[in-house]
């Protein structure tokens, strides 16, 4: 931690209960989820169902106060890069999706050269509103093709077409009008693509799937405005946050690959590895992924879901057996061979322990001494078979030179045939 961050480290909140009006800060790290972050400034712009809450990831980097870099390696939205860098800690991330890879990188640095060059951002964002108010943007609209839209989701109705003009249009404004900083430019691109699933017939609990009809009756999609009302608590939040700032590093896409630069340097590993089972990471963003020009295709999210550690049915790859195996896993594994009418099941279990086993072994070379590697997850259920993840992680860990120091319980949970589940806080540190 550099010496001038570290009056940061006192007891006051980055964000304290006033700017959170009516919730009150928990007490308890009961059911930890990134609701707890939607309201808070910045870590609520972009929705990430998935991301961390953001209080918690505050509580963990100020009482692991140490020296190094903090790193994810499962870096989703940058909860923890934003955290460490208003607190004046340098990070780094790894993230397999580019287009989370673009919000983390836009909330914390591109966040930073706009709040050192308010001014500036300011009346770029004020050239942007006031072309959406023009006749330029409905001209625009009326002569926006569609065709970029039907390659990628060919035969698809994911937006009514009004919508999907008007995102397309608002997109092309922001890269034009931002084209002389690239950090306002993707804060103008973060604002459009931050409501883009809002805007169309989706929605997004775990899964991105279609709205049913019973669902958000009455609703009028308004995409210009959404997207101005987003650019405006992008500008608010920039006003109100600390300037404190250290970069926060994207370090590789795969965390499975060992990155030479990170080693020995992290004295906090800090992340939210993927549930077994759990989201299709890549597929639930194919909407932003598009738009924000990531992909051109829906075919190509499967290259850019190879990336991903095999944590989905979606990932097993047929033939392609787990590279390492475990005594533990194997146990539960055979048994799920046994019971699971879909065979991938038993594989997603191999797969999954494996590629937490590549995950480890970077960590552990890139932790200090006395550094340590703070992770939550959750168990899981299939077809009646247990599997204890907080255990088979720790025996995993261990095969990786790591030993577990700690278990917490975090939250109770439930599977859908409401057999008790729990989500765990496991801290680790180098066993020589
Ligand atoms: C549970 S989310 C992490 C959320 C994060 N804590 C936050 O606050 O936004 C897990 C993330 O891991 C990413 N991921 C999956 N496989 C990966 C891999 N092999 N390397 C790096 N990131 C990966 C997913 O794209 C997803 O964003």
């Amino acid at each position: 931690m550099p010496a001038d961050a570290a009056n940061l480290f006192d007891n006051s909140s980055l964000f304290p209960d006033e700017t959170l009006p009516g919730k009150p800060r928990a007490n308890s790290n009961l059911g930890l989820t990134f609701r707890d972050s939607k309201r808070l400034p910045v870590h609520g712009w972009y929705p990430y169902v998935e991301g961390f809450s953001a209080r918690y990831i505050e509580d963990l980097v100020r009482a692991h106060n140490s020296d190094g870099i903090v790193y994810d390696p499962f870096g989703g939205s940058g909860t923890v890069n934003l955290i460490s860098s208003l607190m004046g800690v340098p990070s780094a991330f790894s993230e397999a999706n580019p287009f989370m890879r673009f919000v983390a990188e836009t909330k914390v640095n591109a966040r930073h050269i706009a709040r050192l060059r308010f001014a500036e951002f300011e009346r770029c964002a004020s050239a942007f509103r006031t072309w959406a108010y023009s006749p330029d943007f409905h001209r625009s609209v009326r002569e926006q093709s569609l065709s970029d839209y039907f390659t990628a989701f060919e035969g698809r109705d994911f937006f009514a077409e009004k919508d999907i003009r008007e995102l397309q249009v608002l997109r092309d404004a922001a890269r034009v009008i931002g084209s002389d900083n690239a950090a306002f430019r993707d804060l103008l691109l973060l604002a459009v693509a931050s409501v883009t699933v809002a805007c169309s017939h989706m929605t997004r609990r775990a899964d991105l799937r279609r709205r049913r009809v019973d669902e958000y009756k009455g609703r009028v999609v308004d995409v210009r405005g959404a997207v101005i009302e987003k650019l405006a608590s992008i500008e608010r939040d920039i006003r109100v946050t600390p300037a404190h700032y250290a970069p926060a590093l994207f370090a590789s896409a795969d965390c499975r690959q060992s990155v030479e630069q990170l080693r020995g340097e992290a004295g906090l590993i800090l992340t939210s590895p993927p549930y077994l089972n759990g989201t299709s990471y890549i597929r639930n963003t194919k909407l932003e992924l598009w738009l924000t020009g990531f992909i051109r295709s829906e075919r190509e999210l499967s290259q850019l879901n190879k990336t991903c550690m095999v944590c989905g049915i979606s990932n097993v790859v047929k033939g392609r057996p787990a590279e390492h195996r475990f005594g533990a896993v194997e146990a539960v594994a055979i048994e799920l061979d046994r019971v699971s009418p879909d065979l991938r099941i038993p594989e997603l279990v191999r797969g999954y322990f494996s590629d937490m086993l590549s995950m480890f072994r970077n960590c552990a070379s890139y932790l200090r001494p006395g550094g340590r590697l703070v992770l939550d997850i959750g168990d899981s259920q299939f077809y009646g078979i247990h599997v204890p993840t907080d255990i088979l992680l720790g025996e995993v860990a261990s095969a990786a030179g790591l030993r577990l120091i700690e278990e917490r319980l975090l939250a109770r949970r439930h599977s859908r045939d409401k057999t008790p589940l729990k989500q765990v806080e496991l801290t680790f540190a180098n066993a020589h």
